[in-house]
């Protein structure tokens, strides 16, 4: 790299700065490299602008075509500048078009793709089952009064049937002393509700959500769903709840499934039954089954004809309404239509479960 001169410019020494000068250039492969070389032999303290400042000392005639020849030696350099500047652009502008190319024919990512829940298939399931006879929905509230939970259900307080539905209640102050509040613990609080609101006849389910403070295994949860059933009208037997039940099973579950209907306690009907399906697991052989506990059934529901006392509790005239009741767990129903083993699957978040569904 030649230095700046103080000496009277000659032939030689621009005829010197001009080879080394684009020797350098052509070698350069960045613009910062680039713009450095500009500074150096074309800036105000330039090499070339040095030698420019020089021809004052000069004879005229010298100066005249010394002076010519730096001009021309300038003009070609500032020329030779501006052409590898944009090689250099269109060169980097090729390497990354190379480096970041779009390749449209590679397959694209899957989008994820989100469904409903099982819980939420099958409570659709259940609804439309009941809809098809003729059954409206409804939906209640999850945190409720013991009055709706118990009380309107002939369970007053003290009843020993309380201890039937272990009950997470809610700590709630009310200053009268009497209102209790608690998480449902069944959908049997809506019947109250609905009555309450309606003249007969009647025909509703209502899914939802309830909790009991209970330890789980593979058949129970402490939160889980039940659909409710409530029909009320003039003339409604035992016969009507049977033939329900009946319909809602072939729909469900096939022609195949045998159903089992035992007599069962419950304070808000009278009589009460429960309503089992025939293991799926075992096929009702037992021998060490976890899910129908050798038993060969699973019981999937409550049911019975409305209590007297639940009707006058509303203030329906006994002599001529009567009505049933159903209320049952549509997870243990799923897990009877697809085989689920253990009902803890259903709200342990694992993918690997929810996306068979
Ligand atoms: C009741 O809750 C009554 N309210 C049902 C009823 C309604 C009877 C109307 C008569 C008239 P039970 O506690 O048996 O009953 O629960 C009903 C269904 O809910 C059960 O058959 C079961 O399918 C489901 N279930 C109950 N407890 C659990 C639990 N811990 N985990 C999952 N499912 C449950």
């Amino acid at each position: 790299m030649t230095e700046p001169s103080a000496q009277p410019p000659t032939e030689q020494m621009i005829t010197e700065i001009t080879n080394t000068a684009t020797a350098e250039l052509d070698s350069l492969q960045d613009l910062e490299a680039i713009d450095q070389w500009r500074v150096l032999y074309l800036g105000r303290r330039g090499t070339l602008t040095t030698v420019l400042r020089g021809l004052a000392s000069l004879e005229v005639d010298q100066r005249r075509t010394i002076g010519a020849l730096a001009n021309q030696v300038k003009n070609t350099l500032e020329e030779r500048l501006e052409v590898r500047v944009r090689q250099i652009s269109e060169e980097a502008l090729t390497l990354s078009a190379s480096r970041d190319r779009l390749d449209v024919t590679l397959p694209g990512r899957p989008a994820l793709e989100g469904r409903l829940h099982p819980t939420t298939q099958i409570v659709r399931e259940i609804c439309d089952a009941f809809v098809a006879m003729g059954f409206g929905v409804v939906e209640g509230p999850e945190v409720e009064w013991d009055h709706y939970n118990f009380e309107m259900l002939n369970i007053p307080k003290g009843h020993p049937a309380r201890d039937m539905w272990n009950t997470l209640w809610v700590d709630y102050e009310d200053p009268t002393g009497e209102k209790a509040m608690l998480l449902r613990t069944h959908t049997s609080p809506m019947q109250a509700r609905v009555m309450e609101n309606r003249e007969p006849p009647i025909r509703v389910v209502v899914p939802g959500k309830c909790y009991r403070y209970e330890a789980t295994d593979a058949t129970h949860e402490w939160h889980f769903y039940q659909v409710e059933g409530l029909a009320v009208g003039e003339g409604i037997t035992f016969a009507d709840l049977k033939g329900t039940l009946y319909e809602f099973a072939r729909r469900m579950f096939g022609e195949e499934r045998k159903i089992r209907f035992r007599c069962d306690y419950f304070p808000f009907v009278e009589p009460g039954v429960d309503m089992s399906i025939d293991c799926f697991a075992c096929q009702g052989e037992g021998d060490g089954c976890r899910i129908c506990r050798d038993s060969g059934w699973i019981e999937i529901m409550g049911a019975g004809m409305i209590h007297p006392k639940v009707l006058e509790g509303v203030g329906y005239d006994t002599e001529k309404y009567t009505g049933f009741a159903f209320g049952m767990g549509p997870e243990r129903i799923a897990m009877l239509k697809y085989g689920i083993d253990d009902i803890r699957h259903f709200y342990s978040n694992d993918l690997r479960f929810l996306r068979q569904f």
